[in-house]
């Protein structure tokens, strides 16, 4: 069983979750997800933009786990932005994914390109949507991706409800500790994407000496590290055993130490995704 976090509206937030980026729709989704249910996953990670939600749909309907147990999560595609088009973009949404309430939307990435007025404008309009489908009972949390300090601010100075959560880049050699301290200032909880780093975790020197003092496995010292710093791992694999291992990570505990000198491991495997510079 795996632990939550309580958000200040009483939401329950399990503190490991499942991603399925490139993850394709159809048989693919329906196995991985069924599976990640079956091994013990609860909050499961989709976006409007990976395309796979009417899989994932297909399969929290043949799980044997009920609705409230899981935790769904998925996010507004960049395309999308807008107030009128966010409503319709999360109907479409719970549509594909066959349910009548979402446990947590997450706006993918700030509008951050063109004027810096426009943009802010863009991202409080869309914030408004989501307050407005968040009121309505249809999201039970709602919150952010991508979001640096200068695209929060203006959210939470303008708008009702603050945004509860934050998905970011978060791995060993990418830390992003400017927008982490933000966010915890806030009272605003982390999750990381990539917590392997897309897999390049592994092949990291450093971390398979620490793993292997516990006798665990680089991607089970990089998930338990993200835990310990009170940040919510959503990782992914389409791999039953790796879905276990990658779960099995609440025998053990990383030393002060060892945490310490992760923390120290300098930039290292990013994606390379700035919030300010992309242009999808
Ligand atoms: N908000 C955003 O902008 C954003 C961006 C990127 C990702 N995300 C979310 O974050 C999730 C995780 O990111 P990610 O997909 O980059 O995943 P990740 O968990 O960092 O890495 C996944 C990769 O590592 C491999 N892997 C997983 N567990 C392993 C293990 N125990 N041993 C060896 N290899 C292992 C997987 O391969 P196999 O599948 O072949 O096992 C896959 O290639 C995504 O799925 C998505 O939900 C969000």
């Amino acid at each position: 069983m795996i632990d939550n976090y309580k958000l200040e509206n009483g939401v329950n937030v399990p503190i490991l979750g499942y991603g399925t980026w490139q993850i394709q729709n159809g048989e693919e989704v329906v196995q991985a997800v069924k599976q990640a249910i079956e091994v013990g996953y609860r909050h499961i990670d989709t976006a409007g933009v990976y395309g796979n939600e009417e899989g994932i749909g297909t399969a929290i309907k043949e799980s044997k786990v009920k609705r409230e147990e899981l935790f769904i999560a998925s996010k507004l595609s960049n395309d999308y932005r807008g107030y009128e088009t966010t409503i319709k973009a999360f109907e479409e949404t719970l549509e594909k994914l066959g349910l009548d309430y979402l446990d947590l939307y997450l706006i993918h990435w700030p509008a951050a390109r063109g004027k810096k007025e426009e943009c802010e404008k863009i991202n409080i309009e869309t914030w408004r949507a989501f307050e407005y489908l968040y009121k309505k009972g249809k999201i039970k949390a709602i919150g952010v991706s991508n979001f640096l300090a200068h695209h929060l601010k203006p959210i939470i100075e303008n708008c009702e409800i603050k945004p509860m959560i934050n998905q970011i880049e978060y791995h060993p050699g990418q830390m992003q500790k400017d927008i982490v301290e933000y966010c915890i200032n806030n009272n605003i909880i982390l999750e990381a994407w990539s917590p392997l780093g897309t897999g390049k975790m592994l092949e990291n020197i450093k971390l398979q000496e620490i793993a292997k003092k516990y006798n665990k496995s680089v991607a089970q010292l990089c998930i338990k590290w993200c835990i310990q710093n009170k940040v919510i791992p959503i990782t992914k694999t389409i791999n039953k055993n790796r879905m276990l291992e990658n779960i099995k990570v609440f025998d053990f505990e990383i030393s002060k130490e060892d945490m310490q000198e992760i923390n120290n491991i300098p930039y290292f495997a990013g994606s390379g995704l700035h919030p300010d510079e992309i242009d999808f």
